[in-house]
């Protein structure tokens, strides 16, 4: 699984965690930057992430900004992208379950590092359900 991870300067210290620990698990993961935690906009790195998962280049997106919501936002703009705002362990199993969401977006001003490593862990061991599910995901692309 090819996963790629971007984030805005109110996520890059998580980035760098989440980074760092797929890279121990020995998980084939690209750092899209940015490379330093000077202020930048989150649209600019949740649109060609967002695209290079879209484009099948990439399985899987994580974004972090400060609350999670504008990498959300702006990633969900992208055309085959669900992208799932996840802060709990619940919702990160849940919405690769039933929303087959391609994006995960996490804010590191609202969780700490070792909830959003395990909400990480879970969303990409866990598969999509399929069946209703995949009727309603869909009717999401329509
Ligand atoms: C940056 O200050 C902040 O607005 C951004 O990281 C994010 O929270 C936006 O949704």
């Amino acid at each position: 699984m090819k996963i790629i991870v971007g984030s805005d300067h109110g996520g890059f210290k998580l980035k760098r965690a989440v980074v760092e620990d797929l890279k121990e698990k020995g998980l084939d993961v690209t750092d899209f930057g940015p490379e330093t935690a000077d202020s930048v906009d989150y649209p600019d790195y949740a649109k060609p992430v967002a695209e290079k998962v879209a484009s099948g280049e990439y399985d899987k997106g994580i974004l972090i900004c400060g609350t999670g919501i504008g990498m959300s936002i702006s990633a969900n703009k992208v055309k085959g992208i669900r992208s799932a705002l996840v802060h709990d362990t619940f919702s990160a199993r849940a919405t690769r379950q039933h929303n087959d969401s391609n994006v995960l977006a996490m804010g590191e001003r609202v969780i700490g590092e070792g909830l959003a490593l395990d909400i990480v862990d879970i969303w990409l061991n866990t598969e999509f359900e399929g069946g209703r599910h995949e009727r309603r995901v869909c009717k999401i692309e329509e």
